[in-house]
């Protein structure tokens, strides 16, 4: 009863913001993201009568505190298994934890893989998504290949709300996510209590609602046609627009720190100048920039001469979530 799975980080392209059912995790509207090849997790997960309860080791650190929503993953797990026995649950990552890049993303889908392979249930990958999605909302789309989209579903049990790969990687292999780290440390307000805050505060949430489909079908659209133009703007949008109801919330959260807004005005003079990219960020203060293989160099060395770039790493299309033979522990 153990087994052990990789999974990547996930970029949203058009991100998830908000929920209409919390403890099912349904969203308010779909998104789309690019499964990000070189930021990975794996997990390790051995169910036995020799655990007296669950433990959880993330990057060689015993978590203390009482972790939730793995547990509450774990639970739902064991239950759709027909399982008693506790698990020992090994992760590693190899990049910043909890600091606006997508780590519960792979986290969650490298978890849910190993966990339901370890338990005896096999699960298509659409059930696995909707799996994924009840841990978290964006790890459903770590499960999948190259650009997935999730949707938003309108079933009140959520068995619609699945994600799936709408191009695999070798689609589009000449796209680049830069992540332009200029902050390692956790972030104080949690997406998970962000996006709740935002539904329950912001006045312009129902603006964001009522946009987002249009975003969603421009993407999709620019991602089958290969237009950089059409899913650079629009993604670049898409996050200000997430952006600008986090920060109308009651109180405020603003994630960017003087380095963020530094990439974006930088990006945007670039542009400009003829140099294409487009950025967008998540529930945290680091920068993704989004631009095609041929100006990657360039743009890295600019990026990275910035002030308050710690690093940059640079993912293309990746892999969804697999089953490994090389187990942690
Ligand atoms: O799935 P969560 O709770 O980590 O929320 C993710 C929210 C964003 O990263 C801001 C957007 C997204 O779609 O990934």
């Amino acid at each position: 009863m153990k087994a052990t799975a990789e999974a990547n980080a996930n970029i949203a392209l058009i991100k998830y913001w908000g929920k209409r059912n919390s403890s099912l995790i349904l969203p308010c509207n779909g998104s789309i993201s690019m499964t990000c090849d070189g930021m990975h997790t794996k997990t390790t997960v051995e169910f036995s009568e020799k655990y007296a309860h669950d433990t959880i080791i993330i990057n060689d650190e015993e978590l203390k505190k009482d972790e939730k929503d793995i547990l509450g993953h774990m639970e739902r797990v064991r239950k759709l298994a027909g399982i008693k026995e506790h698990a020992r649950i090994v992760s590693e990552s190899n990049f910043p934890v909890a600091a606006g890049l997508a780590s519960s993303a792979s986290g969650f889908a490298a978890l849910t893989l190993a966990a339901v392979k370890a338990a005896g249930l096999s699960l298509d990958e659409r059930e696995l998504t909707i799996l994924t999605r009840q841990g978290s909302g964006s790890a459903s789309r770590s499960i999948c290949e190259g650009f997935a989209e999730w949707h938003r579903g309108q079933k009140v049990d959520g068995t619609d709300s699945f994600a799936e790969s709408i191009a695999r990687k070798g689609h589009w292999p000449e796209f680049r996510m830069l992540a332009t780290i200029v902050q390692e440390s956790k972030k104080k307000v949690s997406s998970r209590a962000g996006m709740k805050q935002t539904v329950d505060t912001c006045p312009f949430y129902k603006g964001w609602l009522d946009s987002v489909d249009a975003d969603l079908q421009a993407v999709r659209e620019g991602i089958l046609e290969k237009d950089f133009s059409k899913v650079g703007s629009t993604a670049e949008q898409n996050a200000l627009k997430m952006h600008a109801t986090m920060m109308t919330t009651k109180p405020a959260i603003i994630y960017w720190i003087p380095a963020t807004l530094e990439i974006m005005h930088s990006v945007m003079q670039w542009r400009e100048e003829g140099l294409e990219a487009y950025f967008t960020m998540d529930a945290g203060p680091n920068v993704k920039v989004l631009c095609l293989e041929r100006d990657e160099k360039e743009l890295t060395k600019r990026l990275s001469s910035l002030d308050g770039v710690i690093k940059t790493i640079s993912c293309r299309p990746g892999d969804g979530a697999s089953l490994s033979d090389k187990h942690l522990f």
